[in-house]
């Protein structure tokens, strides 16, 4: 059957891969509300069109920290994608090219970033986890800045690892054929098995607990890339951000897989959005499934989006014709989007095109009764 959107891929990965990985891929933390919230907070803001305004050309390229896109959807860093597809992160990396946008790249890709590199020109970030072992850190982000990657994205929402009870039950490892490419010759790129979920004991065994604004600053002093902070979701949190030096925000939960009970990422956005007062971008990912959730979050100010798992459900059905046709997918709804709301640029898209539960109701005459 004809894949029409982008959450049909989950159903044809689950049917594809082994239960252990699909899990991995599909789970969020515990009780997983937060996962379903990700989802269900885009479904209670509704739009508000404007009309009779001439949709024949729409314009939906931008910049992302003055790189050029053909549209504001980036692929967000998912770890070991060769578990979906073999050719794992080489597809993904050149399906993003292939359709003019940014792929992130996970320190835990099994791919490393020379061979990523190596599929061909595109812009492309890399996804930091900060190891105990700052050497290993620093080495990491030398390889990714010489192999052309052009921002780090660090992840500060993983001190330890989400409890994720599918891995525990599954006891989650990286198959045998497969390491963490970055980490090969480092004697890190092995996952051991152990007696839960064998990701949770690696990041307890190498992941630094201790990580906190100061190193930050410490990244800066060991390369010019620009620095995401990726896992913001507070007002306060982007203020020390944009103090430490960030070059922009990424308001994620992880998709939903560390903490529990954190809010859906749109309903989280617009706190950031105003806090951060336009000096730095702010991108949003968590639950972004149709070019409506993209027009959402760019209608509360972000900059952009990143999906996570539509890639690697995609990759996993199709390889990396799957992953162009979810980026085509979201791009060809998110234009249509536009066009129904009155919108032909990116900076037309207002706040004013969409009301959210937490707008104060809107004056109206009174019903005569
Ligand atoms: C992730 N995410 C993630 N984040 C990160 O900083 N480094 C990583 O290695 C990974 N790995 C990873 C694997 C898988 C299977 C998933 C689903 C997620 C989080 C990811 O970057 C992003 O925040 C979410 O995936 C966005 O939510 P959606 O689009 O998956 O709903």
């Amino acid at each position: 059957m004809e894949v029409t959107n982008v959450t049909e891929y989950q159903a044809i990965a689950k049917e594809k891969l082994p239960k252990m990985v699909y899990d991995y891929y599909a789970s969020g933390a515990e009780d997983q509300w937060t996962l379903e919230e990700n989802r269900n907070a885009f479904s209670r803001i509704l739009f508000r069109p404007r009309i009779l305004i001439d949709v024949s050309k729409i314009d939906m390229t931008t910049t992302i920290l003055g790189f050029k896109v053909s549209m504001p959807i980036l692929i967000a860093p998912t770890a070991m994608q060769k578990m979906a597809h073999p050719d794992g992160e080489y597809a993904t990396a050149r399906a993003a090219s292939a359709a003019g946008t940014i792929m992130t790249l996970s320190s835990w890709a099994t791919s490393s970033v020379e061979e990523v590199a190596s599929t061909g020109p595109g812009i492309r970030f890399f996804q930091l986890y900060v190891y105990k072992d700052r050497n290993v850190v620093a080495q990491l982000v030398r390889r990714a800045e010489r192999a052309g990657f052009k921002a780090i994205a660090l992840t500060v929402d993983t001190p330890r690892l989400g409890r994720r009870e599918a891995d525990i039950k599954n006891r989650f490892t990286l198959p045998p054929f497969l390491t963490l490419k970055n980490f090969e010759g480092l004697d890190l790129g092995k996952m051991d098995e152990a007696n839960d979920s064998g990701l949770a004991s690696y990041v307890a065994g190498q992941i630094d607990r201790t990580l906190s604004w100061k190193d930050v600053k410490w990244l800066q002093t060991i390369t010019t890339m620009p620095i995401l902070v990726k896992g913001v979701i507070t007002a306060e949190d982007t203020r020390l951000a944009i103090q430490a030096g960030a070059a922009g925000i990424i308001v994620s939960n992880h998709g939903a897989r560390q903490l529990d009970y954190v809010p859906a990422t749109i309903s989280a956005l617009e706190e950031v959005v105003k806090a951060a007062q336009g000096r730095v971008p702010v991108f949003l990912d968590g639950g972004v499934r149709r070019g409506t959730d993209v027009f959402k979050a760019l209608a509360l100010g972000a900059s952009g989006i990143f999906i996570g798992r539509p890639v690697v459900f995609s990759l996993a059905a199709e390889g990396e014709t799957g992953v162009r046709k979810v980026l085509q997918m979201l791009r060809e709804e998110f234009e249509l989007t536009m066009a129904l709301s009155g919108c032909t640029s990116l900076k037309e898209i207002t706040r004013d095109h969409i009301v959210t539960e937490w707008d104060a109701p809107r004056a109206r005459p009174a019903p005569r009764l």
